[in-house]
């Protein structure tokens, strides 16, 4: 434990960057400093004296943790009534302390405490050392005789300084997930926030960047990457204040959320994330996704199962027999897994469409009179595994769970019920219905042991938030997150293996809170491979590519050739009808798998490059890369059908050893089609990151795999 002086800094470092907070004369503990890490770290002290902007009239400006109802007068990161209906807050440093988490990863803890009321919080900074990434996060407790209400509680509050700040944050809806735009920040304040309960990014990701200065490219400038490891309502305030500075707030919405805390009680929130790069967005995104499969993603260092799903294929029409040809075709085409996706359940309400049985988890008689039990034999014979939908938070209406439980239900008993996709969330908060999402899912391994994928699907977001059970409503959207992440807790305690999808609907849900127990994301049900270049492209910068599940399937007009290369960029899965492949088709498919089975390990745990953006050119180009920089493979693509089009300039690769010598050679070539590029191809790293290499798109060659290798 650190003792007091007067004044003195606390530094933050990674291995490139640092934080630096300060512990002023009057206690206030301050942000002086975010950034490249200095060479000396006493010259952290020095920052301050030379920013000449105007005063501070508050001495809270930059506040680590922002309190209200005392000096200050900008955004909060926490606002709050005590015990006896005063709501000022002041927060004095008391103490802080450095653990070793493990080897690369230390935690700070920093005491604040309100000199006048007993209150306290405490800040948490896990720092990963060779990722740059910080993890922040906040306990909130009190000693106070009677309840305290939270009516903001942040998880982070950063302070940047810059001439000027450019925010990359995203938007969308079903089938137009991660729609990027970027804009300067303007004085006051821009929110990001979403209020949908469940499927929470369905319009809003909690995923931003902000550049300083100018918006930075791929490998130049500085940026902050954030997020909010949160699967529930969110909220960041991005305020630019009257001296020009950013104040970042982050954390759970507190929109209709006010807490009531108990004596002794703690109030934890969940974490932002961030990571800075002062060599523009790619370094940063390399190194958010190599700290994810280090240490958030779900078996990030693990290996994944391709597979075949049938939900493109058939919808909810299928039987028995025709799941039996599906089992036989995962086989013939080559992945490892067949996955049967919704409609398989219930009986009374059949599910043959979206509008009943969701909830009656029991195997439709009439579809499968043997059960799931039979299926996963049926796999067996063939060789191939089996997976399972399911969509445990939700009810039809029409269905037996309903008609038996209607105060499981989220909805107001007053009001007319209102459906997103004909159907209601179930009340996580209420501690029955967390058994019963969780014995779903317990339920089909206990019966079914050989079962080996699970894909969570979370279609309706949460209208007239209220529990038949929770005794004060306005903890209800955060029960409910509190519930959903108790059921995944039991399920990876005794599932720690098994592979989960984190679907909504498409990428409704996809964040780093829930991906600790999910293997794999659904990006969007949009699989149109001219658009998932772009999705794609935006969710690299946060996610590693081991975690995007792409399936191959019918959506848009390009060759399968192309659609198949579109799938191989992250998790390779296939949802088309493999029987009515030509046999050309069908050769190039299971040739196509074969290849990928080679590049996976380069694509699952290399390091990402974009080359060529496709939103700035005709053409799209992604490299990934070997940690050894021995293999690696690029990615191409033209996005353009207008006349003439094609890679008239070379594509510069980066990341290369420049010394070494690499072959290329275009892979995932259609039956009887031959490369354009004629001769060996052997180049230096240094040519090919200086000068580049031609993948020849032309408008007869939209899409070009090359493989590299070090000779
Ligand atoms: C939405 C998912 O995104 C789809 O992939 C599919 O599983 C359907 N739900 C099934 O209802």
């Amino acid at each position: 434990m650190a003792k007091a002086q007067s004044s003195f800094v606390i530094p933050i470092e990674s291995k490139n960057n640092a934080l630096a907070l300060q512990v002023g004369a009057k206690k206030d503990l301050s942000t002086i400093y975010f950034g490249k890490k200095l060479t000396s770290t006493g010259e952290y002290a020095h920052v301050p004296a030379v920013y000449k902007q105007t005063s501070d009239y508050t001495g809270l400006l930059n506040s680590v943790y922002t309190p209200s109802g005392s000096r200050n007068l900008m955004e909060p990161a926490i606002t709050v009534t005590h015990a006896d209906g005063n709501n000022s807050l002041d927060l004095k440093y008391v103490s802080h302390k450095i653990t070793d988490v493990k080897e690369g990863v230390k935690l700070l803890s920093v005491v604040l405490k309100d000199p006048v009321y007993a209150f306290e919080v405490t800040l948490f900074y896990q720092v990963y050392y060779n990722e740059d990434v910080i993890e922040q996060w906040t306990e909130i407790r009190h000693q106070e005789k009677g309840n305290v209400i939270l009516h903001k509680f942040a998880s982070a509050n950063l302070h940047l300084k810059a001439g000027s700040y450019w925010l990359k944050q995203y938007h969308g809806d079903w089938a137009k997930e991660m729609q990027p735009e970027e804009s300067k920040l303007t004085h006051g304040i821009k929110t990001l926030d979403t209020k949908l309960g469940t499927r929470a990014n369905l319009f809003q990701p909690s995923v931003f960047m902000v550049s300083l200065d100018k918006p930075a490219g791929e490998d130049e400038g500085d940026i902050l990457y954030g997020a909010l490891e949160y699967s529930g309502n969110f909220r960041i305030d991005l305020e630019v204040d009257y001296q020009d500075n950013l104040r970042i707030i982050a954390g759970i919405n507190n929109y209709a959320s006010p807490y009531t805390l108990k004596t002794g009680e703690i109030f934890k929130t969940p974490a932002f994330l961030y990571t800075f790069s002062d060599l523009g967005k790619g370094a940063a995104s390399r190194k958010l996704q190599s700290w994810a499969r280090n240490y958030k993603l779900m078996d990030g260092k693990g290996s994944r199962l391709t597979l075949l799903n049938n939900w493109e294929a058939t919808q909810f029409d299928f039987n028995e027999n025709k799941l039996a040809e599906l089992l036989k075709d995962t086989k013939k085409i080559g992945v490892d897994l067949f996955l049967l996706d919704d409609g398989w359940f219930a009986n009374k309400y059949p599910r043959n469409d979206d509008h009943a049985g969701l909830g009656d988890w029991q195997e439709n008689k009439k579809k499968l009179p043997n059960g799931i039990a039979s299926l996963v034999k049926e796999a067996q014979n063939n060789e191939v595994k089996f997976g399972i939908w399911i969509e445990p938070e939700m009810v039809n209406p029409k269905s037996e769970l309903y008609e038996k439980h209607p105060d499981w239900v989220v909805k107001e008993d007053k009001r007319e019920e209102y459906y997103f996709r004909n159907q209601l969330v179930l009340d996580l908060s209420n501690p029955q219905v967390q058994d019963f999402v969780y014995g779903v899912v317990d339920g089909l391994f206990t019966k079914n042991p050989e079962l080996a994928y699970i894909k969570w699907d979370c279609n309706a977001v949460i209208y007239n938030a209220h529990s038949a059970t929770l005794k004060n409503q306005n903890h209800f959207y955060i029960e409910y997150m509190r519930g959903l992440y108790k059921v995944l807790e039991r399920i990876r305690a005794k599932y720690p293996a098994v592979p989960m999808m984190l679907c909504s609907g498409g990428g409704g849900r996809v964040d780093y809170a829930a991906l600790q127990y999910f293997t794999e994301f659904w990006p969007s049900d949009n699989t149109d491979p001219l658009e998932r270049i772009f999705m794609q492209w935006e969710y690299s910068y946060f996610y590693p590519a081991i975690s995007s599940s792409n399936h191959v399937t019918d959506w848009g007009k390009q060759p399968l050739k192309f659609r198949t290369d579109v799938a191989m960029m992250g998790k390779l899965g296939f949802d088309i009808v493999v029987s009515k492949l030509s046999e050309n088709d069908l050769k190039f498919c299971k040739e196509a798998i074969q290849v990928y089975n080679g590049l996976k390990p380069t694509i699952w745990q290399g390091n990402q490059y974009r080359l060529a953006n496709p939103r700035e050119g005709s053409v799209a180009s992604m490299l990934y890369l070997s940690a050894d920089l021995s293999k690696g493979v690029v990615f191409n693509y033209l996005v353009s059908s207008r006349y003439d089009e094609g890679s008239k300039l070379p594509v510069r690769l980066k990341g290369l050893d420049p010394v070494r010598k690499y072959r290329l050679k275009e892979v995932n070539l259609y039956p009887g089609v031959s490369s354009a590029l004629s001769g060996e191809q052997v180049y230096s790293g240094d040519f090919l990151m200086k000068v580049g290499f031609n993948p020849l798109l032309d408008l007869n060659r939209t899409s070009v795999v090359m493989q590299i290798e070090a000779l």
